[in-house]
C-alpha cells in the first residue's frame, strides 16, 4: 500500500528539444494540477525538426535514461518530431507508460472534423514521417489528411515574433496550399505552433485549430487514472523542475515569461545511451 502511494506521487517526466514543450507543461498543469513535473529541454541540440530518425531516437533515449534516474512514473514526449520518430523504440525499451503527442492530436482532429478533411503542419521530420496520417487512419481510415512542413515557424517563435507582420506573411505562404483542400481542421503538429494560433487563425478562418498540447494532457490524465497512478496528494499544487542541456539563463527567462512565474532551471549533462 505504502509502495503504491509512493509510486502515485512520483513526478511525470515531460521532454522536448527545447522550450516549446512548455506548451504541454501548461496543459498538464491545467488538467493534472496536483502532479509534480520534471521537464527536460534539450537546448544544446535543438532543433530536432531537421534531424534523422536515428539521431532523434538516440537523443530521446538519453533523455529517457535521465528521466528514469529521476524516478518518474510516466513520460510525455512533448516534441512532435521525437514522438513521430522515436515513440515505438522508447515504449519497447522502457517499462513505464510513454505517451506521445501524435496519436492524441490525430484522434482529436478526426473527432472535430465534420468533413474528415484535415490539414497537418509540423517540422520537416514530422511531416516526412507521415506519423499523423498513420495515427488518423487508425481512428478513421476514410479521413483525408493534407500536410505541409513549416520550418520557419520555429525560429520565428524562438525569436519572439508571435504576431508580427512577418509571421503573418510566412503563414500566408505556408498555409496557401490548404485553401483549395477544403479542410475544416488543422493540426498544429509542433510544440511551438500553439503560440502562433492567433496568426494561423487569421489565415485559416473557419478552420478548427487542433492543439496537440491539450489533447496529450487529457490522454495523460486518462492513462494515470486507468493505471491508478494519479497523485494521491489532494490539497497541494504540483511542482515544476526544469533541466536543460545548455546554459540555464536563457531558458529561465523565456520559460518565466511564458509560464508567468519564476521557475527552477538546472543545466545537466546527459550520459550517452547504451545501444
Ligand atoms: N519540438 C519540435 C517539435 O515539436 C520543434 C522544434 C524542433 O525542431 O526541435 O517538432
Amino acid at each position: 500500500m505504502k509502495n503504491m502511494k509512493s509510486l502515485k506521487n512520483r513526478p511525470i517526466g515531460i521532454f522536448d528539444s527545447g522550450v516549446g514543450g512548455l506548451t504541454v507543461v501548461k496543459s498538464v498543469q491545467k488538467y493534472l494540477p496536483r502532479e509534480d513535473i520534471i521537464y527536460f529541454g534539450d537546448t544544446a541540440r535543438v532543433p530536432y525538426g531537421n534531424k534523422s530518425r536515428s539521431t532523434v531516437t538516440r537523443f530521446s533515449r538519453e533523455i529517457m535514461d535521465f528521466m528514469i534516474k529521476k524516478r518518474v512514473k510516466m513520460v510525455i514526449v512533448a516534441c512532435n518530431t521525437a514522438s513521430s520518430f522515436s515513440l515505438g523504440a522508447l515504449r519497447k525499451h522502457y517499462n513505464i507508460p510513454v505517451i506521445g503527442v501524435i496519436s492524441p492530436g490525430a484522434r482529436e482532429a478526426v473527432s472535430l472534423s465534420l468533413k474528415k478533411r484535415i490539414g497537418v503542419i509540423g517540422t520537416n521530420s514530422t511531416i516526412s514521417s507521415r506519423a499523423y496520417e498513420k495515427e488518423a487512419a487508425k481512428t478513421d481510415p476514410n479521413a483525408k489528411l493534407f500536410s505541409n512542413a513549416c520550418p520557419l515557424f520555429v525560429p520565428l517563435v524562438e525569436n519572439g515574433f508571435l504576431s508580427d507582420p512577418i509571421t503573418l506573411e510566412v503563414a500566408k505562404i505556408y498555409l496557401k496550399a490548404f485553401k483549395a483542400k477544403n479542410i475544416d481542421a488543422l493540426i498544429l503538429g509542433c510544440t511551438h505552433y500553439p503560440l502562433l494560433k492567433k496568426v494561423i487563425g487569421k489565415v485559416m478562418k473557419d478552420v478548427e485549430l487542433v492543439d496537440s498540447s491539450s489533447s496529450v494532457a487529457k490522454e495523460a490524465k486518462c492513462v494515470l487514472l486507468k493505471k491508478d497512478l494519479n497523485s494521491s496528494r489532494a490539497s497541494r499544487r504540483g511542482s515544476l523542475k526544469c533541466y536543460v542541456s545548455d546554459e540555464a539563463e536563457t531558458f529561465r527567462r523565456t520559460a518565466g515569461l511564458f509560464l508567468k512565474k519564476k521557475i527552477q532551471v538546472k543545466k545537466v549533462a546527459l550520459c550517452p545511451a547504451v545501444q
